[in-house]
């Protein structure tokens, strides 16, 4: 089966062959940096430009022929509208020509199947956050097909505000990793930043996002070298918010489904603290958890591939009439 994955700023395709990944190609798109934000114009063309070069070279890297291939998985949605099309338009085109059938994938059900390309896997049912630039979600998994989000963002997502807040501290696009390097040198108490408390197992990070804005334009206006000699403890404390939120909600839904295997999903499941505070909860709470490699954590289509490789054992296959849907729902 050949996957491929371009719902946001990554063209990815990956080479699935009875039960293993065989190749796994990601060309993540640097345009957005400069602009301190994926945009979706420029993403669209740049998979234009990257997805031929990178399917042909999934395919060299596993030594499959294309006439060897029996399916076409691809990312549905949700993403990028501009961006979905270009890889949906591809795969189909590609299987019409081979004369194969394509399988239709949701790009965060497939970042839960993630969890089941390498060994250990989680067993049904478990708990699975996922929390990406786009996305922050915790999903009931029944099995392979049958998922239930019980809480949600009500605005930003987790990565988002990562994002937005290296973003008003000057550091170039996508932060999220450049928080964390800095967090480990800081202290998490220094400044008090206040997350919002949503009813249920929902989230909400734009307040936190706003409180870190009119903080740094207060502590800015004071001294204009203040993000410089604090940005250590500034991102130790806006990080330790983000998590503390993320981890209580993931409890609360432990706690009251009694579901004690979890897994963690999506970019920010790179994240230091968030892993070392998940150890702690694992040995607190009697979890069993699990981390996905690195590398199937952000956008890849080794997990498309994964995901379509379920649908496609039940049959599911898609069809060539449909077209991408930018909001998907699970
Ligand atoms: O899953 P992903 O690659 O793409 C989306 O589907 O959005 O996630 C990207 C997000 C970005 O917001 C990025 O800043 C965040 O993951 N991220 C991190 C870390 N590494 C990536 N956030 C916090 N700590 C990290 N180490
Ligand atoms: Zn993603």
């Amino acid at each position: 089966m050949l996957a491929i994955e371009s719902s946001c700023d990554e063209t990815s395709a990956a080479i699935f062959h009875n039960g293993r990944i065989l190749s796994n190609v990601v060309v993540s798109q640097a345009i957005h940096e400069i602009y301190g934000g994926v945009v979706p114009e420029l993403a669209s063309r740049s998979h234009q430009q990257h997805i031929i070069p990178v399917v042909r070279a999934a395919l060299e890297k596993s030594g499959i022929d294309k006439k060897g291939l029996t399916a076409v998985a691809y990312t549905k949605g949700p993403g990028l509208l501009g961006s979905l099309l270009v890889g949906a338009t591809f795969a189909k085109a590609f299987a019409a020509a081979l004369e194969i059938p394509i399988i239709e994938v949701n790009h965060m059900q497939a970042h839960i199947m993630a969890h089941f390309i390498d060994d250990p896997k989680p067993e049904f049912p478990f708990l699975c956050l996922t929390v990406s630039g786009g996305h922050t979600q915790i999903v009931q998994v029944n099995d392979f097909l049958n998922m239930k989000i019980l809480g949600q963002t009500i605005d930003d997502a987790a990565g988002e505000a990562f994002d937005k807040t290296a973003k008003l501290l000057g550091l170039p696009y996508p932060g999220g990793h450049l928080i964390d390097i800095y967090a480990r040198k800081g202290n998490p108490r220094k400044y008090n930043f206040p997350g919002t408390d949503i009813k249920g197992y929902d989230f909400s990070f734009s307040g936190l996002k706003t409180s870190v804005l009119y903080f740094l334009r207060e502590k800015v206006s004071a001294d204009k070298e203040f993000i410089k000699k604090n940005l250590n403890d500034i991102c130790a404390s806006v990080q330790f918010r983000i998590i503390d939120l993320l981890l209580k909600k993931l409890e609360m839904a432990s706690a009251s489904t009694g579901i004690s295997i979890i897994a963690i999903a999506g970019g920010v499941s790179a994240n230091f603290l968030l892993r070392e505070n998940l150890k702690e909860l694992s040995v607190k709470n009697n979890w069993r958890v699990f981390i996905p490699r690195q590398e199937y954590c952000t956008d890849n289509a080794a997990m498309i591939a994964m995901a379509g490789y379920f649908k496609y054992r039940e049959n599911l296959l898609g069809d060539f009439s449909s077209s991408p849907d930018a909001r998907l729902k699970i």
